[in-house]
């Protein structure tokens, strides 16, 4: 009961997210989705995800008290993500962060998206092994990290060199006729399908770094499907869904567990939204159980942008005494 109590706050891009741990204990976690206004668009819109977060984000934390059944007087330290991401959206959370941590006299911290993406699986798992390897995939960023501490070091190991994992499923979902964001569409119709059924090419696979690539998967899955429809035939979208699916899991799984070969490490992590699917949850565990290296995955909840990820970080930066730098956080769109 001594540890702080901490709010997090996150607007990196379309989701408001406001979460309140105690150390690793989640008590609340409240997210307002602009994701139906950029619907029709195929894509996120800055300026309009910037807008909803300034309309969601004062009833979001309040609902955020609700459900944690505490008060605002209850809180330690606030904690918001300062970057990376869009950057009117940032300023959004930043600004509100400032706001709350200034009028309830409590120190502020400005966390990483990515290492909070990393640091939230403590609070389903407990404290994370030091060192562990991270694959952060979403929709914005494709990376591997070794993480001696997440508090104090994240040491980029490699990333996308074009789209994002998530990038490409909401590309090729975009192909196949399905909604926005494509990847929880391609994960449920692929389950119809066969991942076999066609050989789409798997990106920089055994060039011997731990880069990614998938734009060229985009593009071999966008004329494979042009040219069947070209010659008139039916395509079976539950199999090209499955089979261009197997083809971004494989390389995952396989790039993370040679990360974990090539620094020695026995334990991998695997967040942000992608990690939200259900291949490659099942293949992650099935290789790394071979391979003798133990795997996390938070719930898919907490896989995707959240509040709860930025508290949790929060609360590790107070627990390793990391000081706060009050009122002095820029937001920062392109942070590393
Ligand atoms: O982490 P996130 O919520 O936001 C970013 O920081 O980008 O990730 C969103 C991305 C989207 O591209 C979405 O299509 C993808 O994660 N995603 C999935 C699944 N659920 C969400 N991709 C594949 N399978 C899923 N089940
Ligand atoms: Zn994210």
């Amino acid at each position: 009961r001594d540890e702080p109590l901490v709010l997090g706050i996150e607007t990196s891009c379309d989701e408001t997210g406001v979460g309140i741990v105690r150390g690793h204990t989640l008590l609340a976690n409240t997210i307002a989705s602009s994701v139906e206004e950029h619907a029709r668009f195929g894509g996120v819109v800055p300026e309009v995800a910037s807008r909803a977060h300034l309309e969601a984000m004062a009833p979001t934390v309040e609902r955020a008290l609700q459900q944690a059944g505490l008060s605002f007087t209850d809180i330690d330290a606030v904690a918001v993500t300062a970057g990376p991401g869009l950057a009117g959206a940032l300023l959004v959370g930043v600004a509100a962060a400032k706001a709350y941590a200034l009028g309830l006299g409590v120190p502020l911290y400005g966390v990483n998206h990515l290492a909070a993406h990393v640091a939230v699986d403590q609070l389903e798992h407990g404290a994370l092994p030091k060192p562990c390897i991270a694959m952060l995939v979403s929709g914005g960023h494709s990376s591997l990290l070794l993480v001696p501490d997440v508090a104090r070091e994240v040491v980029s190991l490699g990333s996308t060199v074009d789209d994002a994992a998530g990038e490409a499923f909401d590309k090729v979902a975009r192909v196949l006729g399905l909604p926005f964001p494509g990847g929880p569409h391609i994960d449920r119709v692929a389950r119809e399908g066969s991942g076999t059924a066609v050989s789409f090419p798997r990106g920089k696979l055994d060039d011997g770094t731990l880069d990614f690539s998938f734009s060229g998967l985009k593009t071999a899955v966008a004329r494979w499907v042009e040219a069947r429809e070209k010659a008139g035939e039916t395509i079976h979208v539950p199999d090209v869904a499955a089979s261009f699916q197997e083809a971004v899991v494989d390389v995952l799984t396989r790039k993370a567990l040679q990360a974990c070969k090539q620094y020695g490490v026995q334990d991998l992590l695997i967040g942000g939204g992608v990690a939200a699917n259900s291949r490659l949850r099942a293949l992650a565990q099935e290789r790394c159980e071979a391979a003798g290296v133990r795997v996390r995955v938070p719930r898919p909840g907490l896989c995707t942008d959240n509040g709860a990820m930025v508290a949790a970080l929060g609360s590790d930066l107070v627990a390793a005494g990391v000081t706060a730098s009050l009122l002095d956080i820029p937001a920062d769109s392109s942070m590393p």
